[in-house]
């Protein structure tokens, strides 16, 4: 048995249960989002909270009603003994989500979903216990599968063929959201994201559903496609489930690779993210309020431009990414960093106005250095 604390919360971990205290800070972010859903005394459900840290940080931090869920027995005692040390009042119950789901009567305002790899086999279940308007908070940490490393089990798992390359991890958020809008479209539920962040191990979507048909359908017209050149980096979104994709790249003649159904909305919501940044980011939650704040400074375009990509196949001379997008800036295309992505950028321009920022910063490079 090992201990830890998080947030004053002393966790007792008991062999063969999981806790990462790597990942508090994505625990502390969920903390934030649970309080920012301006709901006093929301009703949470951990669906998966092993040690119970989620849940208890959830009652003690957004003074929520929380209930907790493990399918492990050791994982529910070890939370049942957390709970009771820390002199919190989270119900904890041993059973499947699937169980739970089919049986119980209660609906949760905030459901938050961290199982070990895909999450793709409980999003139906947990639809049913969701309450009007909830927000859901689902984690993936199936990267390789959602990256297109496993491209069968991708299809498999989540009905869309992933992409295996820069633009990946993007893809793989959008993978998820569009599966996740999928599910809720069967109980007539729509939905709307407010924070997609992904690191290396995992990726995490914030949403909220909407209820009604007409939502549901809206969010079906946000399931698309991308399309990614294989010659020059251009990409290509397409909404609609039956889109008509081209084989070429319209730039240059390259193969495209196609990618989807994907979400090709938003995946954030800025309005939401600056205002419980502002309320709740503080020096107490400071990875998480940093994450937070590149979220708002990030342009909110689908995907982004890897410079070193498009140099190094165009045959120029690498350049710094900001210079870039100040060149884009004097274009009058708005551009910032991809604040996830080393050396990208978000654009508002497409390939041929970002080939020209970079052609333009290499001349200027040249000259300088009298070549
Ligand atoms: C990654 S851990 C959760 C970590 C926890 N949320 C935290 O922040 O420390 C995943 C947990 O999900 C539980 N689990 C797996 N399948 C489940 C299911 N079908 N229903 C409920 N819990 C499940 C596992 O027993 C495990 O304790």
């Amino acid at each position: 048995m090992v201990f830890f604390t998080e947030h004053g919360i002393r966790i007792r971990q008991e062999r063969g249960v999981f806790y990462n205290p790597k990942m508090e800070e994505l625990r502390d972010i969920s903390v934030i989002m649970a309080k920012a859903s301006g709901i006093s005394k929301p009703r949470i459900l951990d669906s998966t909270c092993a040690t119970g840290i989620r849940g208890i940080r959830y009652e003690k931090e957004a003074g929520a009603i929380v209930d907790m869920l493990d399918i492990n027995a050791g994982a529910s005692y070890s939370a049942s003994k957390n709970v009771a040390a820390n002199k919190a009042s989270a119900m904890v119950i041993n059973k499947s989500i699937q169980e739970f789901a089919n049986t119980t009567e209660n609906k949760y305002d905030i459901i938050d979903l961290d199982p070990f790899g895909t999450p793709a086999p409980y999003i139906y279940d947990l639809m049913k216990i969701a309450s009007k308007g909830a927000m859901l908070m689902v984690t993936a940490t199936d990267g390789a599968v959602l990256c297109g490393a496993h491209q069968k089990a991708c299809v498999k798992l989540y009905n869309s063929v992933p992409l295996h390359n820069e633009l990946c991890h993007e893809a793989g958020i959008r993978i998820l959201l569009s599966f996740i809008s999928r599910m809720a479209s069967q109980f007539n539920l729509g939905i709307f994201p407010i924070l997609s962040i992904y690191k290396i191990h995992y990726m995490r979507v914030f949403l909220y559903l909407r209820s009604g048909a007409q939502e549901a359908s809206s969010s079906m017209s946000a399931n698309g496609y991308v399309s990614y050149c294989t010659k020059c980096h251009a990409y290509y979104t397409n909404a609609g489930i039956v889109a008509i994709l081209d084989r070429l790249c319209p730039n240059c003649g390259g193969r495209l690779l196609h990618s989807g159904p994907i979400w090709v909305g938003a995946m954030d919501d800025k309005i939401t993210i600056n205002k419980a940044l502002k309320a709740y980011g503080s020096e107490e939650y400071q990875e998480a309020s940093l994450i937070l704040h590149k979220k708002l400074q990030e342009l909110s375009v689908p995907f982004f431009y890897s410079i070193p990509r498009i140099t190094q196949s165009a045959g120029i001379s690498s350049v710094s990414p900001s210079l870039v997008i100040e060149e884009l800036g004097r274009m009058g295309v708005r551009a910032t960093k991809a604040m996830f992505e080393k050396d990208c950028i978000k654009s508002a321009g497409g390939i041929r106005e970002v080939t020209a920022a970079i052609k333009s910063v290499a001349a200027v490079n040249d000259r300088a250095a009298g070549k």
